[in-house]
């Protein structure tokens, strides 16, 4: 018997598929710790000890060369995919102007960080099946989808934000996920964020108009939820975000679901789950740590 040479070759690459497919869900999964709600970022302990010693090294590298935190200005290349299931809005065939509002909203929510991402491109994407099931891969079949779609639609590299504006149709309580940019050396093909179309400006959504993607890039900066680790531990590891027991709702500026810990709860950040108008800012601790991110990952 012969054996077939281009089959034994495409079953080695889906075998290879599964396993890396595999390997992401376990990091998402095994050691997640809290996710869920409106925000779907996996908060990993690979992640966050990624993170934890890259940071460190470049606070040693700043001390020896007597440095700050650089706040210079940082302008990241933006392309957007606009991922539809039809050409209709309630098919996520979103208006150009609401892209352009999205970018002025993101914009103005990172001129304290002197951040700012520079519209390169608008992709339009027809397909019902990415438009309604890419998610957070959580399941084999997930992980796969992201991955092949990561392969054939992201672009630019480490330093090239992507935003992709889907539908979670099969999950309408989630607004949006972004990969943590430790993420990112093993796993070049998923980064980016991933936001509901009708979360932007102008958008049908009635709780969300446009800091959702704010919110999600903060995540690809490295920020985890202000209420992350609730009262106990390290909680975000931001020492100017008061330690917060759960996510917010609405305006809640005068709640203190940690009262044994200092401060009140942060709802003010856009890393909470508060409402549009009433998370308007990162703290200066956030704004470091992001800078910091920059410099160990995305620079
Ligand atoms: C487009 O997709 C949306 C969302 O699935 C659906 O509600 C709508 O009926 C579709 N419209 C057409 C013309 O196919
Ligand atoms: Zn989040």
């Amino acid at each position: 018997m012969r054996l077939n040479a281009a089959l034994l070759l495409s079953l080695s690459i889906s075998i290879i598929e599964v396993l890396a497919a595999h390997s992401v869900v376990r990091r998402m999964t095994d050691d997640n710790l809290a996710h869920g709600g409106e925000c779907g970022t996996p908060y990993t302990l690979k992640d966050d000890e990624i993170m934890k010693t890259a940071f460190e090294r470049v606070e040693r590298e700043r001390k020896q060369q007597k440095r700050q935190v650089n706040l210079n200005p940082i302008v990241f290349d933006l392309h957007v995919a606009v991922v539809a299931a039809n050409m209709t809005y309630n098919g996520g065939w979103v208006p150009a102007k609401h892209i352009e509002d999205q970018v002025k909203v993101l914009n103005a929510g990172y001129l304290d960080a002197g951040v700012s991402f520079d519209l390169k491109s608008v992709r339009r994407i027809l397909s019902r099946r990415y438009h309604d099931l890419l998610n957070v891969p959580e399941t084999d079949e997930q992980a796969i989808m992201l991955s092949n779609y990561g392969k054939a639609f992201r672009l630019g590299d480490v330093k090239t934000l992507n935003v992709n504006l889907i539908g979670f149709t099969t999950d309408p309580e989630t607004y949006g996920f972004a990969l943590p940019p430790s993420f990112y050396a093993e796993f070049p093909e998923y980064d980016g964020a991933y936001i509901r179309f009708d979360s932007l400006p102008g958008g049908a959504s009635p709780v969300r108009q446009g800091s959702t993607l704010i919110h999600e890039v903060g995540h690809w900066l490295s920020l985890w939820h202000t209420f992350q680790n609730g009262c106990e531990g390290f909680g975000d590891e931001i020492s100017d975000t008061p330690a917060e027991a759960g996510p917010a709702t609405g305006c809640p500026e005068t709640r203190d679901s940690c009262p044994l810990q200092p401060g009140l709860d942060p709802v003010w950040s856009y890393m909470d789950y508060s409402a549009e108008g009433c998370r308007v800012r990162f703290s200066p601790m956030q704004i470091d740590r992001m800078r910091t991110a920059i410099d160990a990952f995305r620079s």
